[in-house]
């Protein structure tokens, strides 16, 4: 029975999240004409009848066991082993932090150490489906890193559009895999201009976040995995350190499939978007009761990837669309509260709240650590199977010598080759 699930076409359109029309599923889209972001639909039904929860064990170690609910095809499919990742009991972070049990969901031991992995395999299997041959990003740093190990993985030319201080493990791992780095002189809003122009003028695929249907797919595995390592029953609460909201929104979709599926009830955990002090667009909407989002000038933070001024505003508040989860999840406030965030980036981790923040409200509590700093490029490469450009083999073994950090920025002037 789940073969056949497998086999059919399981996106049954494609809907709009702002007006609501509806497109086939299996065609090349990005934004609706009224610039609302697609959603990928599912007949649920169908998929309920044939599908139990029990099944889902017998699936891959990876975020494939959710096959039925992901678009592409299994011949489609192009996996680096991304998804399933642990969640991780906490004993003495829980007591510190007042609430009665922590979970933390390690999304840093992802292929390309983050979980933009999750999101680009599967956006990515659907280029492999549709026939796109050239696709192209504007990333903080993660998303590229993803890109371009799944494009490379798939056979497709990348190009990423980057800050030019973006993290050199990103840098290094997406010119390892063979991307085209274009450094940008601006923040992450210049990098997503840049990129919709170039790809406009040349007929590349723009993959920016929302702006295709796919990448939000991968990223509701992360709400599956969550109920399904903890027994099919959903925390009080889940703790997400927040750029756009992509992956709570993510999330939220995937409790809602799941309802529909029959495998949970209708509670829902508060979801809480925590934003840095430099950077914190969504909680100020949610503070001011807007339902979208404003840009944050001169966003910044320690907290890379999520210096994400314009957010997802697009998406989030729309009449019938996906709503802000935060909003729907009973009322706790995004962002933390100041003197837990601070503590929280003290230690190099923003998803951490306060005493004050949790003690006597949670009792389970699951927290995103979204990405894990450094990986090996070259172990990467053995999967890949791409070789790496000669010049930067010295550059890469000087890198791994020198053990430098996250926020160490590699000699682009000697290494890059970008137009700009
Ligand atoms: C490490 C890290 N944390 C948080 C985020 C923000 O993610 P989201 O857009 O799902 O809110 C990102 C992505 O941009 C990221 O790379
Ligand atoms: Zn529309």
């Amino acid at each position: 029975m789940l073969d056949s699930l497998l086999t059919m076409s399981k996106a049954t359109h494609l809907e709009c999240s702002l007006c609501h029309r509806r497109r086939e599923a299996g065609r090349i889209a990005n934004l609706c004409e009224c610039g609302g972001p697609l959603l990928a639909r599912y007949d649920l039904e169908t998929i309920r009848r044939h599908w139990r929860r029990r099944e889902v064990g017998h699936g891959p170690a990876s975020m494939w066991r959710y096959a039925p609910v992901l678009p592409p095809a299994p011949e489609s499919v192009t996996s680096l082993g991304e998804g399933w990742t642990p969640l991780v009991r906490t004993r003495r972070l829980g007591a510190r932090v007042g609430a009665e049990s922590v979970w933390v969901k390690d999304e840093g031991i992802n292929p390309t150490a983050s979980y933009k992995a999750r999101g680009l395999a599967c956006a990515i299997s659907m280029c492999v489906e549709l026939g796109i041959r050239k696709v192209a990003v504007p990333s903080a740093g993660n998303a590229a890193s993803a890109l371009a190990a799944y494009a490379a993985a798939a056979g497709i030319a990348a190009r990423v559009f980057v800050p030019r201080d973006v993290p050199q493990v990103n840098y290094l791992g997406c010119r390892a895999c063979g991307a085209d780095v274009t450094l940008v002189d601006g923040p992450i809003g210049d990098c997503g201009r840049l990129c919709a122009e170039f790809c406009a003028a040349e007929g590349w695929f723009d993959m920016a976040a929302l702006k295709e249907p796919y990448r939000l797919e991968g990223k509701k595995t992360m709400g599956y995995e969550v109920a399904e390592q903890m027994d099919w029953e959903l925390p009080d609460a889940i703790l997400y350190p927040t750029g756009g909201g992509i992956g709570l929104i993510g999330m939220w979709r995937a409790f809602d499939e799941m309802e529909k599926l029959g495998w949970i009830g209708s509670r829902r955990p508060r979801m809480i978007a925590v934003q840095a002090e430099g950077c914190q667009p969504l909680v100020r909407a949610f503070q001011e009761n807007e339902p979208r989002s404003r840009y944050w000038e001169d966003a910044h933070t320690v907290a890379a990837g999520t210096a994400r001024p314009p957010a997802a505003g697009r998406l989030s508040g729309a009449r019938g669309g996906p709503r802000q989860p935060w909003r729907g999840s009973g009322g706790e406030r995004p962002g933390s509260p100041g003197r837990g965030r601070r503590a929280g980036l003290r230690r190099g981790n923003p998803s951490l709240p306060g005493r004050r923040g949790m003690r006597g409200r949670s009792r389970k509590t699951v927290a995103f650590r979204l990405s894990g700093g450094r990986r090996p490029h070259c172990a990467l490469q053995h999967r890949i199977g791409a070789e790496i450009p000669g010049s930067l083999r010295d550059a890469l073994s000087a890198n791994r010598r020198r053990r430098t950090g996250q926020t160490r920025r590699p000699d682009h002037a000697q290494m890059s080759d970008h137009p700009f």
